[in-house]
């Protein structure tokens, strides 16, 4: 296959060492090497309508895409006016004033990000933006691959803004012992064929520049929740995976590969739905505005199709990631949904909490231990596990991003 590493498809710069490089110098090209699993990419290409064979090659390898202009500046424009007036009419926010974009809001995050409600009104993605929607069926593999071949896909008008604070003392390049670190999805029991997260989508309401409070990502995650899951045929409760779970901090010490999420007003960010992200702190006097939404799956998803049925590319990426051909995941437990722990009252969260413990002793004995630096960055530990039952009982944390 053709290497891809002289596509300059987006502006997502990859930080490692804390030196930016350009995405367009890596190497990107597909590092595993197999002739069933090259037919298997083509026969899923053949398929695609809008995603290029380098942009499919470099989601595969690297977990995401950047799709330019998936949708309207005008739509991006009206969405961040819409922002900008909820966060002065409900949090004291002067759009002219940047004294006082760092106003406490409710929520977990750094001051000045809001999840802003927005309108009540939904936008059939299929109408509203037509490459956004193309761009999603030929990563999830198709139309019929989605409830009611896609027309559930619809966008809402709420925000997550990071308006900044200029020269903020407290910013840092991505690296792994940071807290934070997540992986989406909040309300179900982790497996590796999960349905209810096909992919995250993060378009951008605002340009968003280096620096300037753009999601910060561990692009090398996916092999490590891969492994994980597969290794985990009961699945993992949502709450040891989200920014303050105990299973975060020994995936982020196997990344070393890290972005940060920028592009212009317009674009959408596609990414794995394993991929590890969180907020940063926006240093700058650019205000961000983007969301965050989760497209959802008809059927889980399958690593052993016969070659009649194509893989999606987000199946192929997990595949490559686990240097596999194929995989038969043999699930031991049923789908289950969670209420995400800010919504729990106090029973559920003593009945989840408990639940949780359980996981996290089973886990430590199966090797599973949260590395020490855990706890200094928030994040909960069974470390202790290991060899006694105590356990340093964190909140599993708030969802940055
Ligand atoms: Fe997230």
């Amino acid at each position: 296959m053709s290497p891809v590493s002289s596509i300059n498809i987006c502006s997502i710069r990859n930080t490692v060492a804390g030196c930016v490089v350009p995405f367009s110098e890596q190497d990107t090209g597909l590092t595993f090497k197999s002739n069933e699993f090259e037919r298997a990419f083509e026969a899923t290409l053949a398929e695609c309508s809008i995603i290029s064979r380098e942009e499919a090659e470099h989601f595969v390898v690297k977990g995401f895409v950047l799709v330019k202009g998936a949708f309207s500046k005008e739509h991006a424009s009206h969405v961040a006016e819409h922002a900008w007036r909820e966060l002065e009419m409900a949090h004291g926010v002067e759009r002219n004033d940047p004294t006082t974009w760092a106003r406490p809001s409710p929520g977990p995050g750094p001051a000045g990000y809001t999840r802003l409600k927005g309108s009540e009104k939904q936008h059939q993605l299929r109408t509203l933006a037509p490459r956004a929607f193309h761009a999603h069926l030929d990563l999830v593999g198709g139309a019929h691959r989605l409830p009611r071949n896609g027309d559930q896909l619809a966008w809402g008008e709420g925000v997550i803004s990071n308006l900044g604070i200029p020269d903020d003392p407290r910013w840092q390049p991505p690296a792994a012992r940071q807290p934070g670190w997540h992986k989406d999805g909040w309300h179900f029991r982790h497996f590796l064929n999960s349905p209810e997260q096909a992919l995250v989508t993060v378009p951008l309401y605002s340009d968003v520049q280096p620096k300037s409070g753009g999601t910060y990502l561990a692009l090398d995650s996916i092999g490590p929740v891969a492994r994980l899951l597969l290794d985990s045929p009961g699945g993992i409760h949502p709450d040891s995976v989200q920014g303050g779970g105990y299973l975060i901090p020994g995936l982020a010490d196997q990344c070393s590969e890290f972005g940060e999420l920028t592009g212009e007003a317009g674009d959408m960010v596609l990414l794995h739905p394993y991929m590890l992200h969180r907020v940063s702190i926006n240093p700058s006097t650019r205000p961000r505005f983007i969301a965050n939404m989760a497209p959802v799956l008809s059927e889980p998803m399958k690593f052993d199709r016969e070659p009649d049925d194509c893989y999606s590319l987000v199946e192929l990426a997990t595949l490559h990631a686990l240097g596999k051909t194929s995989c038969n995941f043999g699930q031991e437990r049923p789908m289950q949904g969670f209420k995400p722990f800010p919504f729990r009252d106090e029973n559920e969260k003593r009945l989840e909490g408990e639940y949780l413990r359980e996981e996290m002793q089973v886990f430590a004995k199966k090797g599973y231990v949260s590395p020490d630096w855990a706890q200094d960055c928030g994040y909960m530990s069974n470390r202790a596990m290991s060899d006694s039952e105590s356990v340093h009982s964190v909140s599993p944390g708030g969802r940055f991003e």
